[in-house]
């Protein structure tokens, strides 16, 4: 895929700005921070002109929700975690070539200036709207200080911009009993007037760039959107009311501060200014590549409103791709910094000092890059004995151990090239270029196991050749054989390094490799010369014990349980209603007589439900939690009249009762035995 790499002269990558409201854990490395490492390490080692830039998001609500929590200002909570985040960053071996953050005031000077140029250009609107305000606080509410209940599952915990359980994106007005976080009181509509980026406008271009020009991008990203074009694109307000963020550089905008995603993708260009004088080249050349890595949370704004932005300003390029990764799940559990359902990388560093690679190679093994993907620890154990232990570490180790026990540490010579030594040369150039090619496309689940197969062609090798039983008989067939083996060994030094840099660097030294030596060395069997003096023989990798995996699951539950005894165990009783109130409410058992997903959804099942009254048809938010063919015959109650409502295109004739954990598990609430459908819940 050489072609691929030469169309561009130069490649700025960048990589999701982590919000500084608290540790990074492993799934920010699996999604975004390890990929993004291997791609541009890969790219500098191939001689490209690179730069991988990054920093902390550092405006946004849920940083002043944490300040109001500690009684702190905003400022004092980014500090702390930016230095925490940074730090856990550099000991992974993440090599960014900037880490800055969105306080910084270059940061400032270049978002306002980009927010005044579109504003110059008119490509804002202006416009009115009625928004909700705390009379209590005397603040307007951002749309995560109001919580309410999903209009489309009855998710009592909804937030304004998003209800969590059934994803839908909404609009704070959306909400059912809206409260204020802030007091706990309904909030009041109240008029504000903010700037609003009209994606709308930006449409047509925007299906034709990524629908039809960026047919490459990877599945689950073109997909999404796909589905937020067919969806039509509305205007954006790109403000706030709020006082923490870069403020709106216009005379009229007090109290109105840029809205966080609005400012966090600006920050890629800040960052790069930071670092270089150069800056412009990385940013408005059409011969440099922009990649972003990011999480599948943050498609929409990398793909859509970025791009926008970009093109309104009109001196930008466009990403060329955006390989966002989906999810990484913990023991079968999503990873929830609230319940502290988390491996945090800082915790990870202390307890297993020295292993940053091991943890890295995990996730990279294990990375969601199609799909949610699970880490457990008892992968991890098995990844690192019996994949690095015995299968990398082992092979390197036999070929120096016994190159220093038979030829005193120094590269024998080739005695004799039979077909196995020329079956390995093809084999290494091949798994050179899968590994090339893998990297290029953004597999790196794919290329770290082509990588490893180098490992098991060497170890094959000793196996079947024996050196250590043909040392007797043929000496001269020994020395080609580990001359070849730490050929092997060589390569996989070279080729390893933007996968486990650390292990890399000491293989290298124990091999006495020059630092010369880069990727093109590599995919040959001369890269160590006869003669050539090996350094001190040392284990790569150890076996962890399941001691030490006990302890980490022990603590994971413990951690959780901490948390959970920290709060209230249930949802805070709502306000008192009347018996009258209650009477209206018609809600019946009702038997499932078909469920169906709805296509393009993740959460939303299609039942037809035997009412006693009707069959009837109900979308309810439960398909993450319910097989469709598993819960047919099951019995529910149901809210039968609730007034009829549309989703996604279906109309939904009443609500189905869940019982809703803490966690958000649902369960069914349903009779303790069959009763007859039809029969009222009183
Ligand atoms: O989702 C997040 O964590 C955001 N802070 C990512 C921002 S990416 C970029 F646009 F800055
Ligand atoms: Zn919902």
């Amino acid at each position: 895929m050489g072609s691929l790499m030469s169309e561009f002269e130069r490649y700025t990558v960048t990589a999701a700005l982590p919000y500084a409201n608290g540790p990074v854990h492993i799934g920010h490395l699996a999604g975004v921070y390890i990929p993004a490492d291997i791609y541009v390490r890969y790219l500098r080692q191939r001689g490209k002109d690179v730069i991988y830039v990054c920093g902390s998001d550092e405006h946004g609500v849920p940083i002043t929700i944490k300040a109001r929590q500690e009684n702190v200002s905003p400022q004092v909570i980014v500090d702390r975690y930016h230095a925490m985040i940074k730090q856990s960053f550099e000991a992974f071996g993440i090599s960014f070539d900037i880490y800055s953050r969105t306080t910084s005031p270059v940061h400032y000077q270049t978002a306002s200036d980009f927010f005044l140029t579109l504003y110059r250009k008119n490509e804002f609107i202006e416009k009115e709207t009625e928004q909700y305000y705390d009379e209590e606080a005397q603040q307007f509410l951002a749309d995560r200080y109001i919580t309410g209940t999903c209009p489309h599952c009855g998710n009592e915990r909804a937030y304004g911009d998003q209800c969590e359980k059934c994803g839908t994106s909404l609009n704070a007005t959306d909400l059912i009993n809206p409260r204020s976080v802030l007091s706990g009181k309904t909030p009041v509509l109240r008029k504000t007037s903010h700037w609003y980026l009209p994606l709308d406008k930006h449409e047509p271009w925007l299906r034709q760039w990524i629908l039809e020009d960026h047919k490459e991008w990877k599945t689950n990203v073109y997909g999404q959107c796909k589905s937020w074009l067919d969806l039509g694109l509305q205007p954006r307000a790109v403000s706030r009311d709020l006082d923490w963020g870069i403020p709106v550089p216009l005379e009229n905008a007090k109290g109105k501060v840029l809205y966080v995603w609005f400012d966090a993708p600006i920050g890629y260009i800040s960052a790069t200014k930071e670092l270089t004088p150069h800056w412009e080249k990385y940013w408005k050349e059409p011969k440099t590549r922009l990649v972003h890595f990011i999480g599948k949370d943050n498609i929409v704004f990398h793909c859509i409103v970025f791009p926008a932005m970009l093109k309104a300003h009109g001196e930008y390029i466009l990403p060329d791709n955006v390989p966002a990764n989906e999810f990484l799940n913990l023991e079968g559990d999503k990873i929830s910094t609230s319940r502290n359902w988390a491996v945090w990388l800082h915790e990870y560093l202390q307890d297993f000092p020295g292993k940053e690679d091991v943890l890295r190679y995990v996730l990279t093994a294990n990375a969601p890059e199609t799909k949610d993907n699970d880490f457990t620890w008892k992968d991890f154990q098995t990844r690192n004995n019996s994949e690095l232990v015995a299968i990398l570490g082992n092979f390197v180790n036999r070929a120096m151990v016994l190159t220093h026990k038979y030829y005193g540490g120094v590269v024998p010579e080739v005695t004799h090239i039979g077909e196995y030594e020329t079956e390995i040369q093809q084999q290494l150039e091949t798994l050179k270029s899968c590994i090339e090619d893998n990297i290029e496309n953004f597999r790196f689940r794919d290329a770290l196991k082509e990588y490893m197969n180098i490992a098991r062609l060497g170890n094959k090798y000793l196996a079947d050749t024996e050196p250590w039983a043909l040392i007797k008989t043929q000496p001269e067939r020994v020395k080609t054989i580990l001359n070849y083996s730490l050929q092997l060994a060589a390569n996989l030094a070279i080729l390893g390094e933007p996968f486990l840099p650390f292990t890399c660097k000491k293989l290298s030294q124990m091999l006495q490799l020059p630092a010369s030596l880069c990727w093109d060395n590599a995919g040959e069997v001369n890269i160590l010369s006869t003669g050539h003096r090996l350094g001190k023989s040392e284990l790569l990798f150890e076996k962890i014990e399941d001691a030490v995996i006990e302890k980490q699951l022990e603590k994971l539950h413990q951690q959780k349980q901490q948390s959970e005894s920290n709060g209230p165990t249930a949802a805070p009783q709502k306000p008192a209603v009347s018996y009258d109130d209650f009477s209206r409410m018609d809600i019946r058992v009702g038997t499932i007589t078909h469920a169906e997903k709805v296509p393009k959804t993740k959460k939303l099942l299609k039942l037809t439900i035997d009412t006693g009254i009707d069959q009837r048809t109900v979308v309810s938010g439960i398909a993450e939690y319910f097989d469709p063919e598993k819960i047919i015959g099951q019995q529910v109650c149901i809210l039968a009249n609730l007034e009829p409502r549309e989703i996604k295109g279906i109309i939904s004739h009443g609500m189905i009762l869940m019982a809703e954990d803490k966690d958000g598990r649902l369960e069914f609430v349903a009779p303790v035995t069959t009763v007859a459908p039809g029969s009222q819940v009183k």
